[in-house]
């Protein structure tokens, strides 16, 4: 692949044009050797945000990311393979209690999960909570526990789409995240070259997630669910609701004890709810509709899986999680009903006490971050805790404070009920 300028693809896509195929090609291979600069992609991801991209672009580009690395083959695992993604959320733990329970249903889930940057969190850095529990595995091992286990979270190793992991890192630093194009195609290529055979994704929508709007997500789950089926990956999604923190705990430890809890039967009803339905979208795209993951949660079945899964990844399920040595329990100053709970500002919330992260190699804490004793709707009396906030470091406190102080408030009646499953897309 040779004879094109990154100047000549950049003025192309900077002028509304349409990049052929040699084109996008050329500078997604020539970007990840090297060749092309940072400054140049920076330039294109800058121009595809402001002028968008085809249908056919972003196929021809998630191609060309799959192709920058390698496609793990899953042929040896006799199960049906299905995973789940997430577009990221505050307090989203699902993945946890959901990923032994489709496998505890017949399923074999290969999940490849990533660290939380900003105020989402992120799964490898909530297992990571668990004494002992490696997040790094080998291509062998990986799929050596996927046929013994049926269920496997880790990282996803560096040689999966190793375009995509440079340029998220420019597109964190350029402010072109929000690219549809982009983001899509960040999502899809690592998802197609892990080799699944179908996925279900999970499309948040709220002030605590990527997509602001129903229609901007509407668009990026439609793009994704193309993407999926061209490439032979059955793809469905759910548009859920972000604005308000899903569970009660929102920092690491604390989510996997929330995972726990759901596990074995119990949790906060919104957890169990998202669990089950997205549990029953991949237990459909995996050719096991008839299955139901209720009673595979009930009976602790999927407990079983869980805690096999732990343990073959070195960890202790049964390891008691630290308690955080600064405690600051806020009340109720009226009466009233929970009105709202702002996603994205206690998200910054659990992220100030030290369960995020401002930069990629900064370690985040255990048991830092924010439980929340009432949640919308909840009826509550002057003086009822509302929430406490969890850190090892006492000065973390106040900045945390001002931030969970914005995100709650108490009014006279009930906000109106709002659904969780806000739309279905295939
Ligand atoms: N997650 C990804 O993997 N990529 C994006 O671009 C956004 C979220």
């Amino acid at each position: 692949m040779s004879g094109f300028a990154a100047v000549d693809v950049i003025r192309v896509k900077r002028d509304g044009g349409v990049l052929s195929d040699g084109q996008i090609d050329w500078v997604v291979d020539a970007y990840t050797r090297g060749v092309v600069a940072d400054e140049q992609m920076s330039a294109l991801a800058m121009a595809i945000l402001l002028n968008g991209m085809t249908g056919p672009e972003i196929a021809r580009w998630t191609a060309a990311m799959i192709a920058s690395g390698e496609r793990l083959d899953l042929s040896s695992v006799a199960r049906p393979t299905v995973d789940k993604h997430s577009t990221g959320g505050v307090g989203d733990k699902i993945t946890l209690p959901l990923t032994p329970l489709v496998a505890a249903c017949g399923a074999a889930v290969p999940q490849l999960s990533g660290r939380g940057l900003g105020h989402t969190g992120g799964t490898l850095d909530k297992l990571e909570s668990i004494p002992g529990w490696r997040a790094a595995l080998s291509n062998e091992e990986f799929t050596a526990q996927l046929r013994d286990i049926g269920a496997v979270i880790c990282a996803a190793g560096s040689g999966l789409a190793p375009a995509d992991r440079k340029l998220y890192a420019l597109r964190d630093v350029t402010g072109t995240v929000e690219a549809i194009p982009l983001i899509a195609s960040s999502i899809m290529s690592k998802k197609i070259a892990e080799g699944t055979g179908a996925l279900v994704l999970d499309v948040k929508v709220g002030s605590g997630a990527f997509m602001k709007s129903v229609d901007d997500a509407r668009e990026l789950a439609r793009t994704m669910v193309e993407l999926g089926g061209a490439h032979g990956v059955k793809t469905v999604a759910l548009l859920t609701d972000m604005s308000t923190p899903l569970g009660r705990a929102i920092g690491n430890g604390i989510e996997v004890t929330e995972s726990v809890e759901v596990l074995a039967g119990g949790g906060p009803a919104d957890v169990v709810e998202l669990t089950l339905a997205l549990a029953r979208e991949m237990l459909d795209a995996a050719g096991l509709p008839d299955v139901d993951p209720g009673t595979a949660l009930r009976d602790g079945r999927a407990m079983d899986v869980w805690r096999s899964m732990i343990r073959a990844q070195g960890g202790d399920p049964d390891a008691p999680m630290p308690e955080a040595t600064e405690v600051e329990v806020v009340r109720a100053d009226t009466d009233g009903h929970v009105a709202a709970v702002d996603a994205y500002a206690m998200g910054v919330a659990a992220w100030r006490l030290g369960a995020g992260r401002a930069r990629k190699e900064d370690p985040v804490s255990v048991p830092a971050g924010v439980v929340l004793h009432k949640r919308p709707g909840d009826p509550v009396r002057a003086g009822d805790p509302l929430y406490e906030l969890r850190a090892e470091r006492s000065e973390l406190i106040p900045a945390a404070l001002a931030e969970a102080a914005r995100a709650v408030t108490v009014a006279a009646r009930p906000p109106a009920a709002a659904p969780l499953v806000i739309e279905r897309v295939e």
